[in-house]
């Protein structure tokens, strides 16, 4: 999740902490029913297979591509470090984050 535009891991933020902030979850990523850019390069490249982790990859994504992260294919992977993918829809995660930053 995003607080105030940063990106943090939400199992480790206790709501406490987060109080009095801006917080953005994946469900307010989207503009009513027009999706973020991210969800629809994930859509386009199947960057999910088990969705567990989707939601977090979605909004490091985001950020990372934000920060100016996802420049290349290794640097991306580096600052999307944090958010792990054990199946194989890495490379699609990938795909989909570079995408986005190719259009940013
Ligand atoms: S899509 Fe969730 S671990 Fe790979």
């Amino acid at each position: 999740m995003h607080v105030d535009g940063r990106r943090v891991n939400s199992c480790l933020t206790l709501a406490v902490m987060a109080q009095g902030k801006q917080v953005t979850t994946i469900e307010g990523l989207a503009k009513g029913e027009e999706l973020h850019p991210m969800q629809e390069a994930f859509l386009k490249h199947d960057g999910f297979q088990c969705g567990y982790c989707t939601p977090g990859q979605i909004m490091s994504g985001v950020a990372c591509v934000k920060e100016g992260h996802a420049g290349t294919d290794d640097q991306a992977r580096e600052w999307m470090s944090g958010n792990l993918c054990r199946c194989g829809a890495y490379p699609n995660i990938l795909a989909a984050v570079r995408e986005v930053a190719g259009h940013s």
